[in-house]
């Protein structure tokens, strides 16, 4: 390995459905940002995956960009990183065909998340079902090395793995490497179509719960009002949400799973400033819930600010954002369609 030695390629992706919220900055778009200095990160923003639920054209349009300013407010820089729209890069959806011609209908009945968002419906739309095949496309196009991701998607980069492995089985003999000498003879190594990725599960913010029902995670659709702080929140509507937090019926501010709600809002904070849970604990010597409540809103207050300022900002100039996105979407289109060829003569399809 020389000084060149490539940095491993990381490759997520958020859907334009608008309301990001703490959780997410937390447990995924700050850690993106940081990712930056270590790893070749391309960001996506996943509107195909968006349009397995019904849409309105007009709100899509509005929040791909708001998608765009939000990474960019949260550091992701368009100079270190790909940052593009799924649909402006038309491979992603031609790979997914291919991809879904060898995946098992078996497989895909088992997924969960398919399952969870099926249930409740009368009818379900096949996108929804082929959902974890575009998305194994969106990683595999790219040669991803490490996906980083919320729990709740573990089981789809397992899929993705496992039509990596099973393509490159069927195909890598058929699709010779360039030519390498060893021990003085010439070997043509079998070159696989696609690098087999790994879930990456960031730790630090990974489990924000919600502020009124603090055994569940915080999400962004969480029906119930003052459970969720949005990226959008006024810095008022912070801080009442926070101080609002359901807690116990208790007094002692411990660090524990039979005190959710405290140990919520401990987390919340040990994620922001980056102190142990227990520093922050022993910090409260002496102190009431009262006490806890108001510095976290503070913290989470003087986190979100400059956030949304940035991105109130970045939203007031769209031709930029159209610019950025353009350029994101030409430079992704130029290492997809490397993978696309290679597809796409293992495969025998006509050049
Ligand atoms: N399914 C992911 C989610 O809902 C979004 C997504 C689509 C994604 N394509 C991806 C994440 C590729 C990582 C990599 O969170």
């Amino acid at each position: 390995m020389g000084a060149s030695a490539k940095k491993p390629i990381v490759l997520s992706g958020i859907q334009p459905s608008g309301n990001l919220m703490l959780g997410n900055y937390l447990g995924a778009l700050r850690s993106w940002a940081g990712l930056q200095q270590t790893h070749e990160c391309i960001y996506c923003i996943v509107d195909l995956h968006a349009i397995t639920v019904p849409q309105d054209p007009a709100e899509l349009r509005a929040r791909t960009r708001e998608t765009l300013a939000i990474y960019l407010a949260s550091g992701i820089d368009p100079r270190k990183s790909l940052i593009f729209v799924q649909s402006q890069v038309p491979e992603h959806a031609e790979l997914a065909w291919i991809l879904g011609c060898h995946t098992w209908l078996g497989e895909l009945e088992r997924m969960t998340q398919f399952k969870d968002k099926s249930a409740k419906k009368k009818s379900v739309g096949a996108g929804l079902f082929f959902y974890p095949v575009l998305m194994a496309a969106d990683i595999l196009l790219y040669q991803a090395n490490l996906v980083p991701v919320g729990h709740d998607q573990k089981q789809h980069i397992e899929l993705a793995r496992d039509i990596a492995i099973r393509m490159n089985g069927m195909y890598a003999e058929k699709f010779p490497g360039p030519s390498q000498v060893t021990q003085n003879k010439e070997v043509k190594e079998a070159l696989p179509l696609f690098v087999v990725p790994e879930p990456f599960i960031p730790a630090v913010g990974a489990r924000i719960m919600s502020l009124q029902e603090p055994t569940a995670k915080m999400s962004k659709s969480d029906p119930i009002p003052n459970a969720t702080v949005f990226l959008g929140d006024s810095d008022d509507e912070i801080s009442r949400k926070i101080k609002k937090a359901v807690t116990d019926s208790g007094t002692e501010i411990a660090y524990t799973g039979e005190k959710p709600g405290v140990k919520n809002l401990i987390s919340i904070q040990s994620a922001i400033t980056g102190k142990a849970p227990d520093e922050i604990v022993a910090s409260y010597a002496g102190k009431q819930y009262g006490h806890l409540k108001a510095e976290t809103a503070e913290i989470v207050v003087e986190c979100i600010r400059p956030l949304r300022e940035k991105f109130k900002g970045l939203l007031a100039d769209r031709g930029e954002l159209d610019r950025i996105l353009k350029k994101g979407a030409d430079a992704a289109r130029v290492r997809a369609a490397k993978t696309m060829e290679h597809v796409k003569e293992a495969l025998g399809f006509l050049a």
